[in-house]
């Protein structure tokens, strides 16, 4: 593996779970793989579970591990070509990207989407520029449109708490009082289809995730409906993706709050979440520390997406 940044990148997913699975059970088998080797993780955006989790999966390969963030300590970077720059941005991504190329082997980037130019977004423009001259291996630590190394994450939860082959598994939008980009979502429900298992996707109108992410997976307007039988929620704020609404909020609806009720009509269901959360506006105190919740667990498991992903972008080089 060169680059990853999409399901698609993995091949086929369930030798990948299997992967994961063997590198949860012997995290520090590999770290030979990481000698004289140097990950640099760019942050464009805040993190607290890809920054510890990336770090501690490349120090179990016996990698060493460089963290830039982007806009604290860093030249403002300038990201558009043709601009004439005499504003308050000294460097160009064109001339950085190639120079932090030159100080590691492997490249992890994250870059949300900006809500401000919806093709820009849509077309992984900050990303694609790194594996475009970064002359490196790139991975996503979460891009404008995806963020696989949580949905690998969640795959892996969701495999090892199952109870039956194909699991009922849920996505709901659930309020927030910002606007949020879709990478999560179309992350989470891509890789649940590639997994096999029965995906239903509730949201108010308005909600609708880009086709691209969401074939293969039901559509359910009704939130209750959507739970009934259900054997893993997975709770999610996004913003509106269709024009002209393109990373607005529609609704703050708090009838969406995934609560003990709403649980209740499930089949037991475990409750997921990718964290950072807000409770009481995704889902009440009772239902995140309850025994049914998962989220610990996700976010243990994304040291061993990452490992694993890192892994293979090793074995590759
Ligand atoms: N789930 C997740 O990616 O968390 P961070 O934003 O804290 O990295």
């Amino acid at each position: 593996m060169r680059y990853f940044t999409s399901v698609k990148d993995i091949g086929n997913l369930n030798d990948a779970l299997k992967e994961a699975l063997e590198v949860k059970a012997n995290k520090f088998a590999y770290q030979d793989l990481g000698k004289n080797r140097t990950l640099l993780m760019i942050f464009f955006n805040s993190s607290l579970r890809t920054r510890l989790s990336t770090q501690k999966a490349a120090m179990n390969l016996g990698m060493n591990v460089m963290v830039l963030d982007v806009n604290q300590g860093a030249w403002k970077l300038e990201t558009e070509r043709g601009v004439i720059m005499d504003g308050d941005k000294p460097e160009h991504l064109l001339e950085a990207i190639p120079v932090m190329g030159c100080y590691c082997d492997v490249i992890g980037v994250r870059a949300f989407a900006t809500f401000e130019n919806k093709e820009d977004d849509y077309s992984e423009k900050i990303i694609n520029q790194f594996i475009k001259y970064s002359g490196r291996p790139v991975f996503s630590m979460e891009a404008a449109t995806g963020h696989p190394l949580q949905a690998f994450a969640d795959m892996i939860t969701i495999e090892e708490n199952k109870k039956k082959p194909r699991p009922k598994v849920v996505l709901t939008w659930a309020p927030h009082p910002r606007a949020l980009p879709q990478a999560v979502p179309n992350s989470f429900a891509q890789w649940a289809v590639a997994a096999g298992y029965e995906v239903v996707i509730t949201h108010p109108e308005g909600y609708e995730l880009s086709k691209e992410f969401t074939e293969g997976a039901t559509i359910e307007y009704d939130q209750n409906k959507a739970f009934e039988g259900a054997d893993f929620i997975y709770a999610k704020n996004w913003a509106a993706y269709e024009d002209p609404n393109y990373g607005k909020i529609l609704s703050a609806d708090r009838s969406w709050t995934v609560n003990e009720e709403k649980m209740g009509l499930t089949a037991n269901a475990y409750f997921m979440h990718c964290l950072p959360v807000r409770r009481n506006m995704i889902v009440t105190d009772e239902v995140i520390e309850s025994e049914k919740s998962l989220v610990i667990e996700e976010a243990a498991n994304r040291e061993i997406s990452a490992e694993t992903v890192l892994k293979r972008i090793l074995e590759n080089l």
